[in-house]
């Protein structure tokens, strides 16, 4: 099942300017169990949700104008432990090469209301 793959997981979401990034998040986070409806971080840059099993830190670095922004935000803090981590924009400071571990979620928006999205699993068999 696709959401014990990105469960507890890095997973960096790629994609242009509304091809679907934070909608998939607000999925994932109602299968969750949240509560609270999921708004783009665009502008906190970080948002975390307290769920049952896990914790969501989901990530917006559109706004970020250098990497090392990174280290301000607690980026490196909230990613090393053991909870799913969720990056818009993550290809923006080839932030794949910090992580040895991670899902690549890419969006594609194929009509306006369309979108196709492929998922790459790169966290081995767990
Ligand atoms: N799977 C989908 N199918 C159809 N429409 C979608 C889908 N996902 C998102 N949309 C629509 O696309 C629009 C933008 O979605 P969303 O905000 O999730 O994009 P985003 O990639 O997070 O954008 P940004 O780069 O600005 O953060 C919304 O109006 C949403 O309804
Ligand atoms: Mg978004």
């Amino acid at each position: 099942m696709l959401y014990n793959k990105l469960y507890n997981k890095v997973n960096l979401l790629i994609g242009d300017l509304g091809s679907g990034k934070t909608t998939f998040v607000r999925f994932f986070a109602k299968t969750s169990g949240i509560k609270t409806t999921v708004t783009s971080p665009t502008f906190n840059i970080l948002q975390t949700y307290n769920c049952k099993d896990t914790t969501i830190y989901h990530f917006d670095l559109y706004r970020l104008e250098s990497s090392l922004e990174l280290e301000e935000i607690g980026f490196y803090e909230f990613t090393k432990g053991n909870n799913t981590i969720f990056i818009e924009w993550a290809d923006k400071f080839n932030i794949e090469n910090i992580f040895t571990r991670y899902n690549k979620i890419s969006f594609y928006i194929i009509e306006e209301n369309k979108r196709k999205i492929m998922v790459d699993i790169k966290n081995g068999n767990s």
